[in-house]
């Protein structure tokens, strides 16, 4: 029975004035637009047009691109991802929630991709390591079997920008290296290394490490020669009673071997100067980075729990020392995953430039298919790949690479490298060039590119939100 009193329809009067001063628009709610709260087009109503198949709106449309226009077609448009893995943001068009893990995507089966490493690349201040850090670190820890290792290059306050982040999800402290001998120690013959990789994998990691620290100068056949020898020498003859390391191997170079005897004296005489070269070079580092590198590995340098940062941010960044550590802390990771089956390791390489266009990048190529076996996949974030040569190993990792974030690109020059390299829509280099931060353009597999937006809860924004960044000068900063 309704209610006609007069009283009656002034409560419902004031139930319906409630109700309108209750209703806020959309953009005060949720701070933007959305389509569906927004009224459409008016419709026809002539009964006669109607009748004559005139259905269309009055209203002419508004151009628009074609790329605009899919995502009015539901019909047509998907979400880009699926909904496994971790939460990566919106799609910038569509609002829909863009999911995807590496780890997640390349066990799947049939498998989403062929690789699982990622590339985030942009410039300073475009939202990069906000994203590594929430995306690729904390957000996958709470899967099981997973953990994030960090090589932590940026400086931030006496530390490692990563080192917050570890003490408050990790277990424990970052490992530190300093150049005065105060922190920690890699061995470059540590038995990890060495068991993993083997005589011919720990040369490879000699070669490169004699490389950075001739700032990334070839060697010929001479030097390799005299190095090769070196290193199996001490590795087949070293029974000291303990483990051989660095130095170790200085005494056989220079060194010209018996078994070499049918070489002309000339000869002989060249390929003891490529040794006594290369000892050069390696008293060098360790006269400068004794501390670091002469001795056996330092006992705190292992994996704890699902966290570990290997801090190499107070290392000079002029000089080879962060490059070496990171070379050899990532040929000794390999040996010490074989420990821990089952496990899949995210490594971080920020400001991972010279993994990748530096002497390391043969390194990590040649032991793709065993980091893909031991679980482990790499993440490098690095500004640019205007400066990467083309047809060298770095261009090949980075190619091979298909889960791909690209954040703000300034320069036309680096936009367009970005759009060739992973072969974006030639229409996505305008947009790289305009992102806001914590915008990024996201490709993975073979699957078109998409704009998305990267989402941050409150913790995550108190622990990403750099000092410098929020004081707007994070361009002087690195
Ligand atoms: N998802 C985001 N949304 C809004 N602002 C962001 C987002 N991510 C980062 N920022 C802002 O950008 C600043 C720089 O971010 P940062 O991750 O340090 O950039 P990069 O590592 O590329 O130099 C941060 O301090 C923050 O203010
Ligand atoms: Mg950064």
């Amino acid at each position: 029975m309704s209610d006609t009193t007069a009283s009656g329809r002034r409560s419902r009067r004031q139930a319906q004035a409630v109700d309108v001063e209750e209703t806020q628009p959309v953009e005060n709610v949720a701070g933007e637009i959305s389509p569906y709260e927004l009224p459409g087009p008016a419709r026809r109503t002539n009964v006669r047009k109607a009748r004559r198949g005139y259905y269309a709106p009055k209203l002419p449309g508004a151009p628009s691109t074609t790329r605009q226009a899919t995502v009015l077609n539901t019909a047509l448009i998907g979400p880009s991802t699926g909904t496994q893995g971790v939460a990566n943001g919106r799609d910038v068009l569509s609002h829909n929630l863009v999911t995807h893990d590496p780890v997640t995507a390349y066990n799947s089966v049939p498998r989403l991709i062929s690789s699982p490493n990622t590339v985030v690349v942009g410039g300073v201040g475009g939202g990069k390591s906000s994203f590594v850090k929430t995306v690729c670190v904390i957000r996958p820890l709470v899967i099981r079997y997973r953990r994030a290792v960090i090589f932590d290059k940026k400086n931030r306050g006496g530390e490692g920008e990563y080192a917050e982040l570890v003490r408050e999800w990790g277990q424990g402290e970052p490992i530190r290296f300093t150049q005065d001998g105060s922190g920690s120690r890699l061995n470059l013959l540590d038995p990890l290394i060495v068991s993993q990789i083997g005589d011919a994998g720990t040369y490879r990691l000699l070669h490169a490490i004699i490389r950075i620290a001739r700032d990334g100068a070839q060697l010929d056949v001479w030097d390799e020669k005299a190095a090769r020898a070196a290193l199996s020498k001490t590795l087949a003859t070293f029974d000291a009673g303990r483990i051989a390391t660095l130095g170790d191997i200085l005494p056989w170079l220079g060194r010209v071997d018996a078994g070499d005897d049918d070489m002309s004296p000339a000869s002989r005489d060249r390929l003891h100067q490529a040794g006594l070269g290369i000892r050069f070079t390696l008293e060098g580092l360790l006269d400068e980075y004794g501390g670091l590198l002469d001795g056996e590995t330092s006992k705190g340098v292992d994996l704890t729990g699902k966290l570990t940062s290997f801090d190499i941010s107070q290392l000079p960044a002029e000089g080879p020392s962060s490059n070496v550590i990171r070379a050899i802390g990532n040929q000794w990771m390999l040996g010490r995953l074989r420990s821990d089956p089952g496990w899949q390791t995210t490594c971080i390489n920020e400001e991972g430039w010279d993994m990748v266009e530096g002497p390391a990048a043969h390194l990590l190529k040649s032991n793709q298919k065993l980091s893909r076996g031991l679980g482990l996949n790499n993440v490098f974030v690095f500004h640019k790949g205007t400066d990467i040569p083309k047809d060298s190993p770095g261009q090949t990792v980075i190619s091979e690479a298909q889960s791909i974030y690209v954040f703000r690109q300034d320069r036309k020059d680096d936009a367009d490298w970005a759009v060739r390299t992973f072969g974006f829509d030639p229409s996505t280099a305008e947009v790289l060039q305009t992102l806001q931060p914590g915008h990024f353009v996201f490709k993975y597999g073979s699957v078109p590119e998409t704009h998305v937006q990267h989402v941050r809860s409150d913790i995550e924004v108190t622990l990403t939100d750099t000092d410098e960044g929020m004081r707007g000068d994070a361009r002087k900063v690195q």
